[in-house]
């Protein structure tokens, strides 16, 4: 893909090359046209190279014991890089499921206290943690987005009260593509007294997430998709002043405040968000999720989102033409970096790009597409093409 080169039309506008500079890196675009980062993250050359490398040590030496621990912190850095956080700030958690599952066991449910506001973007594991703690006196208050998507700050307002633990608000929907104003719905949470969880997971590598101007008191989110990574890893920051306040009685001994004690005679967290890890390092994603953060650290996460809005406007004006419904919101506080198109039948057409070489996803009624780093503007031409073609399809 050499269009930097040869096209020098105005219309390539300087961000588009950002994704230029490493579309080389992943060899599926020599065949594919990605569109399905809001799963999963392309495989960057360096990436593979990462997973190898954690075989060929385990051949060469064994239990790599002391770099294992290293790579663990070397994920923590980098985590905390993209955050704007402190290494101590941040804990490694295989899953945003294993992160959350500790927060809330950290909460006392069996008071007045015990109400759990979740938006109805969440993704299941949030509200299936949720519900779970039902069971430990928590009450579970949803809030339903209006007919046209959006969840107005009102309806949080009227979900939060002095009853309130614990709001989540996700940052950018998996299932629509909605962003919410998370800074101005812990503005809310805070003034009844709770905190706030947002999980970042679709935003964090394509839209920056900045824990200092957030405003949420823990964010989590994992490696699997913009940060290039593969499955088995994940994060969860917690507000400083909130990791020697809450005790998760779901633990590990990588969450002790010394795990080479092996003392099994106490529960000593770890003074720093450390105490939200768990047990042995989750190794093999460890090589691949650092080498990942550190190709999107490469880039920029300013850098590549002002390249990722610049490609949703130009995929959005193009849906327009078809007459496409959009499920996303079109402002660019609204979205990130996916967009959903409703259809009358999903798999349908996901299947039909497929059949095309356009990797998409669906939820719901709507088809995903979603753009990163690597995506130029030949790929949103060559997916507009594909619905053209397959206009009965889009409602
Ligand atoms: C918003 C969001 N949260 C969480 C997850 C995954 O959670 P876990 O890391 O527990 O599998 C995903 C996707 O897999 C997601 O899109």
């Amino acid at each position: 893909m050499d269009r930097a080169e040869t096209d020098t039309s105005a219309d390539l506008t300087p961000d588009l090359t950002a994704g230029l500079s490493v579309r080389d890196e992943f060899a599926i675009f020599e065949h594919t046209t990605y569109a399905n980062s809001c799963s999963q993250g392309a495989l960057a050359n360096r990436v593979r190279a990462a997973a190898e490398e954690w075989l060929a040590g385990w051949d060469e030496n064994g239990a790599e014991w002391e770099f294992w621990v290293e790579r663990n912190e070397a994920a923590r850095a980098a985590f905390a890089g993209l955050l704007h956080a402190e290494p101590d700030d941040v804990a490694v958690t295989t899953s945003v499921s294993q992160g959350v599952s500790a927060l809330v066991s950290a909460l006392d449910l069996s008071g007045e206290r015990n109400r759990i506001v979740i938006s109805e973007y969440e993704f299941p594991t949030v509200g299936q943690i949720a519900h779970a703690q039902e069971l430990r006196g928590a009450e579970v208050v949803h809030v339903r987005p209006e007919p046209d998507g959006r969840i107005p700050l009102e309806r949080f307002a009227d979900a939060v009260d002095e009853r309130t633990a614990l709001v989540c608000c996700t940052a950018v929907s998996f299932r629509s593509g909605h962003r919410h104003d998370v800074s101005a719905i812990a503005d809310v949470a805070h003034a009844q007294g709770a905190l706030v969880l947002a999980d970042s997971y679709q935003a964090i590598g394509a839209v920056e997430v900045d824990v200092r101007t957030l405003g949420a008191d823990v964010v989590t989110g994992g490696t699997v998709k913009y940060l290039l990574g593969s499955a088995g890893l994940g994060f969860m920051w917690l507000r400083p002043e909130l990791r020697t306040e809450l005790l998760p009685t779901q633990t590990g001994w990588f969450a002790d405040e010394d795990i080479f004690a092996m003392s099994i005679a106490d529960y000593s967290p770890h003074a720093t968000a450390r105490r939200f890890d768990s047990g042995t390092p989750p190794v093999p994603s460890l090589y691949p999720g650092v080498a990942g953060m550190e190709l999107v650290a490469e880039v920029g996460v300013p850098a590549i989102e002002e390249h990722v809005g610049a490609l949703v406007a130009l995929l959005l004006a193009g849906l327009d033409e078809l007459g496409a419904t959009v499920a996303t919101p079109r402002a660019p506080a609204e979205h990130g970096p996916l967009i959903c198109v409703v259809s009358t039948d999903p798999s349908a057409l996901v299947d039909a790009l497929a059949a095309e070489r356009i990797v998409t996803s669906t939820r719901d009624s709507n088809l995903r597409i979603s753009l990163h780093l690597y995506n130029v503007e030949e790929d949103v031409e060559r997916i507009l093409a594909a619905l053209a073609a397959n206009r009965t399809l889009l409602a």
